[in-house]
């Protein structure tokens, strides 16, 4: 095992936050948080920047993503209803049921092309008149960037198309957007970009952006106001919260264009696995920070376990398929180390 430190490329969240962030933690710490669900100072802030980042009119903070997918859910589906999103969208493959566990919804999946869901075969199941003995429809969910593709981006003619779609059916859109932000800076476009073709949007503040907790869920202002009681009532009514939105303000407002750096990365680390035998990869559909080569001679727990040997932690994301997650905490060397450590790992299972 080598000396020196290990490098963790399983999950963007790993990223720890930055001074700056334990600075405004250290500080919000030692003042009065507010007692109400919406009261705290700092929470406000955020809510009111993320409201303003994401071009909606009001923005709730919340424990997690996850949560605040399926607060939106919550808010436009029921007993019986039924969600069209793509067929590996997280809601399906990572949030453990919770449609149907907490929602009483139904997931009417759709095929795809890298996360993007098929136009016509969306347009046929959100307009085409539905027999009595099916589902009746609750809303769209759309995933971007989409983590099961490896970060792809969902083209903003995609998103409109999605939206056109929505609006004839008059169904409401939701936007998982746990990486909105690398969406936005990848394609050189204000977030608002995209998030105008959704009704509501989830945001990770702590993949990417540092911040140590949460995600926010934006939308209309009557929404999000219902939104708070569902929070509740799902359990996500995190109090004090102060010194977390403190930090997570700061992240929303210095790590956005950082991102940048991470594609950056992860696209030398593409170029650098490609050729090597014993994996594929096409370095060309690496659009934002993750990078999902796919084995052809080791499982994915191998690999990943051999790897863990010399100082870097991947994560088996299928079958066939590992993850490695740029950020923050990864830099040009840490790519480097990575890269000469697939090569040797790949080396010894072939030899
Ligand atoms: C696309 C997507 N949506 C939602 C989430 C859920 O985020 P959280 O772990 O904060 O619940 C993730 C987590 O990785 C994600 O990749």
């Amino acid at each position: 095992m080598s000396q020196q430190a290990i490098v963790d490329f399983r999950s963007d969240f790993l990223a720890r936050p930055t001074p700056a962030m334990v600075e405004a933690m250290v500080k919000a710490a030692v003042e009065p948080s507010g007692f109400g669900l919406r009261e705290d100072k700092h929470q406000a802030a955020l809510e009111a920047r993320a409201a303003e980042l994401l071009g909606k009119e009001d923005a709730l903070f919340v424990p997690t993503c996850g949560m605040a997918n399926q607060i939106a859910i919550h808010l436009f589906t029921g007993h019986g209803r039924a969600i069209l999103c793509e067929e590996r969208s997280h809601i399906i493959t990572s949030e453990g049921g919770a449609p149907a566990a907490l929602s009483g919804a139904t997931l009417r999946t759709l095929p795809g092309r890298r996360g993007a869901m098929d136009l016509a075969a969306l347009e046929q199941a959100a307009l085409t008149p539905v027999a009595e003995s099916f589902p009746k429809t609750g809303m769209i969910v759309i995933e971007n960037t989409h983590v099961r593709y490896g970060g792809t981006i969902l083209p903003e003619a995609h998103c409109a198309a999605v939206a056109d779609i929505a609006r004839r059916a008059k169904l409401p859109v939701h936007l998982d957007g746990a990486r909105i932000f690398n969406a936005a800076i990848a394609s050189g476009r204000p977030a608002t970009d995209f998030t105008r073709h959704a009704v509501t949007v989830a945001a990770s503040l702590n993949k990417g952006l540092c911040a140590p907790i949460g995600a926010v869920l934006a939308g209309p202002k009557e929404l999000i106001e219902e939104a708070v009681r569902v929070r509740q009532m799902f359990g996500g009514g995190f109090r004090p919260v102060g010194t977390i939105a403190a930090a997570a303000l700061v992240a929303l407002n210095t790590m956005i264009a950082r991102l940048a750096e991470d594609h950056a990365r992860a696209k030398r680390l593409a170029d650098g696995l490609a050729n090597q035998p014993g994996l594929s990869l096409d370095p060309a559909e690496v659009e934002t920070n993750l990078v999902v080569p796919t084995l052809t001679q080791m499982t994915p727990e191998a690999f990943c376990e051999r790897l863990a040997k010399e100082g870097i932690l991947a994560m088996p994301f299928g079958p066939k398929v590992v993850r490695f997650a740029i950020h923050n905490d990864i830099d040009d060397q840490a790519i480097e180390r990575a890269i000469a450590a697939v090569a040797r790992v790949l080396r010894k299972a072939a030899a």
